[in-house]
């Protein structure tokens, strides 16, 4: 409806519009909607905002219920399960991402994970090495970031190292050390590593013997205090609702199949497929209005049984800020969910029934996957192990993911997640490494133009469903 007509409307009923109620408005409601709305809003109310704007959403909740009826509640869970929200950027974010902005980022992400390997190597400062004193044959260990990779003439590689005092070349030899030499292939840019080597008689070059990165201990005991986890928690992502490749059917399957039995349901972003995201994008969508999709999603996810506790964060495809870390939706998306719902940010932790779960999107993995030889779309867990290894989500600057250089590092892995749970690559794998659940959850969107285009073979319709007491988990297929 044209924004005049909608003013006219309400000014003839003696009311004044708020400019974001008139927003809303103006994108999704019909006149029959807005006749409505107007019955049920008190004469005494002089401005209407958005607080008044229930009947639209009813409408979405409406046609999803002719599909999926609300089923009765039988669970008496909802009282033992509880979520707590551990770290989150949401109303923490500080930068303006200035220069200075981005040294202090760096700084804070050498000095977490550093202070990882300190527990593991005596390091020296790099600028240390330089004198000339030193003796050369006696191995050396330094703690840096990597700055650069290349190969040398011969077919070796060098591995440019920094620390706060200066920087240094790590030589690994192709033949000398074939498993540090596969070690070193995968070794991405900008993480932090150890490494123990002996220096060139310049101090200029060190010839490395080991690489040690932050990595989750070998020995992971229970830790003290913590209680065993309670209940069964269910792990999807990239819902994409307003995709003409949305899988509609597929979805009211599975939520007809979210039982009694599950406590949690977490949505690792993606909710809607979004507008502008990639190129004709508009020639996929079902829904072309953004927030006309936020509703369609919420009247979807509302139908989920009311004793599920439901955790979402948001994806590339959001309607947030595409830098990371993302802040949580804003409250114009949020209203139109059910109160019981929990929103975070991208990254988040949370505890779900006393088992911690790292939430993150996982747009790093592009970058992770285009680095190392030999990963791959198919392999969605190859990248998210990395990520354990490295204690990091994001390492690499300037790639797909544009970090966004907060005072603190909210991709540091610490502390260690039960499950590290991610999307966006929309196949599914699911593995263990040293005690940690990496699960990536698919897509509920069939195989898009742009996929085809890009040779990807999306996973849909599919749900992890995990026993937090014990972790075993089964993989649900719902196509
Ligand atoms: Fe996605």
């Amino acid at each position: 409806m044209e924004t005049g007509e909608i003013i006219q409307i309400f000014a003839e009923s003696g009311f004044q519009l708020d400019p974001e109620a008139l927003d809303i408005l103006r994108t999704g409601a019909s006149p029959e909607l807005i006749q409505d709305m107007l019955r049920s809003i008190d004469s005494s109310v002089l401005v209407v905002g958005t607080q008044h704007i229930t009947a639209l959403n009813k409408t979405a909740e409406k046609e999803v219920e002719k599909i999926m009826p609300v089923r009765p509640v039988k669970s008496r869970l909802d009282e033992n399960s509880r979520v707590t929200v551990l770290s989150d950027i949401t109303n923490q974010s500080t930068c303006i991402g200035e220069y200075t902005d981005f040294v202090q980022y760096f700084k804070h992400r050498h000095h977490l994970l550093g202070d990882m390997l300190r527990k593991r190597i005596t390091a020296r400062p790099i600028e240390s090495l330089k004198k000339r004193n030193l003796d050369t044959r006696e191995p050396l260990s330094i703690i840096g970031m990597v700055l650069d990779i290349r190969s040398s003439a011969k077919g070796h590689k060098l591995i440019e190292v920094e620390d706060t005092t200066g920087t240094i070349a790590v030589l690994v030899h192709k033949e000398k050390d074939k498993e540090l030499f596969g070690l070193a292939n995968g070794i991405l840019l900008d993480e932090v590593i150890g490494v123990t080597g002996t220096l060139s008689t310049d101090g200029n070059l060190m010839f490395a013997n080991k690489i040690i990165r932050p990595d989750i201990p070998n020995t992971q005991g229970p830790e003290l205090g913590r209680e065993r986890a309670k209940g069964k928690a269910v792990f999807i992502s990239d819902i994409h609702v307003g995709s003409r490749t949305f899988l509609e059917e597929s979805w009211l399957r599975f939520v007809e199949w979210l039982g009694d039995d599950i406590s949690y349901l977490v949505v690792a972003g993606d909710v809607v497929d979004g507008i502008g995201v990639f190129p004709n994008q508009d020639k996929e969508l079902m829904i072309s209005d953004i927030y006309e999709q936020y509703e369609r999603a919420a009247a979807y996810l509302n139908a989920v049984p009311k004793h599920i506790k439901i955790i979402i964060s948001p994806g590339n495809h959001d309607a947030v800020r595409q830098a990371e870390p993302q802040p949580r939706f804003p409250e114009r998306i949020t209203k139109m969910f059910r109160k019981d719902m929990i929103f975070v940010g991208n990254p988040a932790m949370v505890d779900i029934g006393g088992a911690r779960v790292l939430i993150y999107h996982g747009r790093s993995m592009d970058d992770i996957i285009a680095s190392i030889p030999g990963f791959s779309y198919a392999e969605p867990a190859r990248p998210m192990v990395e990520m354990l290894k490295l204690r990091h989500l994001s390492p690499i600057y300037g790639g797909r993911v544009s970090i966004a250089p907060e005072k603190e590092d909210h991709f540091v892995i610490d502390p260690i997640p039960d499950i590290l749970h991610c999307g966006h690559v929309h196949t599914v794998g699911v593995t263990r490494y040293k005690g940690v659940l990496t699960i990536n959850s698919g897509t509920w969107q069939s195989q898009t133009e742009f996929q085809k285009r890009m040779n990807l073979q999306p996973v849909p319709a599919r749900a992890t469903v995990v026993d937090l007491a014990t972790m075993e988990y089964r993989i649900m297929q719902f196509n």
